[in-house]
């Protein structure tokens, strides 16, 4: 098993950092907070598969990449040699870290297999996903094409599933191979998925799929010794730079719980939620029942009624949904 700090233990020796030992796989990695968490997780000795496909905001051709201008890339091959997944490699290079580069697109079962194939060809084990990657396509649902929708539950839904069950395939052989499992998953989320969105229709349900999702896994993986949880970040990217002006918080500031969750010293966490903006952490509470009422046999539509404006009379009221004024 990784060697991991337990939770508590702040000794920060050479050769004892939090994630010595672990093999972390993190998509969208490129760039953002994908990028930042790579940086924090090689910081604390994991060996990491960097993941960008290098698409666009909307998923598109990137032409901030030199690569790309005027050639039309391939958006389903790889990320390049000079994409953003081979410089965030460079970087926790530099730093005398250890990271490999993967192109490929996570939405699709040859990217999502061959990623964790990367880290089992590469260094012999897999011990952490973070499930990061994802792009917007905003629009009021009137104006909402059926190409935006599907663009963004596949990115991000599919783009969860995919690599989340072929790591899940791994663990499993491993656990009834009789090998010891401390496998975590993050999974991103969104304040889009929790409360809703205006103008995110497509967004918020793909978010919301994603924590059904961690949900599910969670219940299904704890036998196999997997711990799945998911985070809603807020952070300036270049994706919330243009919608969330006054948004100031780093992707650096989400990275270090994304870091212990992908640890061994997280034991015992599964099947949570957590917003996390700047210095701020929040365990997010679930829907749970609220005010009740049973006849004992049905109701008329008039009595339905009735009875339901009583129990909301009773209930917390709603958050607001982001962006209604
Ligand atoms: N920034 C925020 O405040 C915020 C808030 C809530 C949720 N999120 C979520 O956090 C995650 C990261 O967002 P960000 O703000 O860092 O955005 P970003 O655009 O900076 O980074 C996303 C990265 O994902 C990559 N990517 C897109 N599609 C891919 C695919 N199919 N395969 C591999 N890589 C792909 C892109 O190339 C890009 O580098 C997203 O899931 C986003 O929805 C962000």
């Amino acid at each position: 098993m990784a060697d991991c700090a337990v939770p508590g233990d702040d000794s920060r020796t050479p050769g004892r950092n939090m994630c010595e030992g672990r093999v972390v796989i993190v998509t969208g990695a490129g760039r953002g907070l994908g990028r930042a968490h790579a940086l924090a997780f090689a910081a604390e000795g994991a060996k990491v598969v960097v993941n960008d496909l290098g698409v666009g905001l909307d998923g598109g051709l990137d032409r901030s990449l030199d690569g790309n201008r005027g050639r039309g890339r391939d958006l389903n091959g790889p990320g390049g040699p000079s994409g953003p997944a081979q410089l965030v490699v460079d970087e926790i290079r530099a730093a005398g870290g250890e990271a490999v580069a993967h192109g490929g697109d996570i939405a699709t079962t040859d990217g999502a297999a061959s990623l964790v194939a990367a880290a089992l060809e590469t260094y012999g084990r897999l011990d952490t996903l973070v499930n990061n990657a994802g792009f917007l396509r905003d629009r009021m649902l009137v104006n909402l094409d059926e190409d935006d929708w599907d663009a963004v539950m596949r990115v991000h839904v599919k783009g969860h599933f995919l690599p989340l069950r072929h790591a899940a395939a791994h663990w499993r052989a491993e656990a009834k191979a009789g090998r010891p499992v401390a496998a975590r998953v993050v999974n991103t989320t969104s304040g889009a998925g929790l409360l809703g969105s205006v103008g995110q229709g497509n967004y918020a349900a793909a978010k919301a799929g994603i924590i059904g999702l961690t949900l599910v896994a969670s219940a299904e993986m704890g036998r196999y010794g997997v711990q799945v949880n998911a985070i809603a970040p807020a952070a300036r990217t270049r994706m919330t730079e243009a919608t969330f002006a006054g948004l100031a918080a780093l992707p650096e500031d989400v990275s270090p719980l994304v870091v212990w969750l992908g640890s061994a010293g997280s034991a015992g966490v599964t099947g949570r939620v957590f917003e996390a903006e700047g210095g701020r952490i929040t365990v997010m509470e679930g829907w749970r029942p609220g005010p009740t009422a049973d006849r004992g046999t049905r109701w008329t539509p008039a009595e339905a009624g009735v009875a339901a404006l009583k129990l909301l009379a009773e209930a917390e009221p709603p958050l607001p949904v982001y962006g209604v004024r």
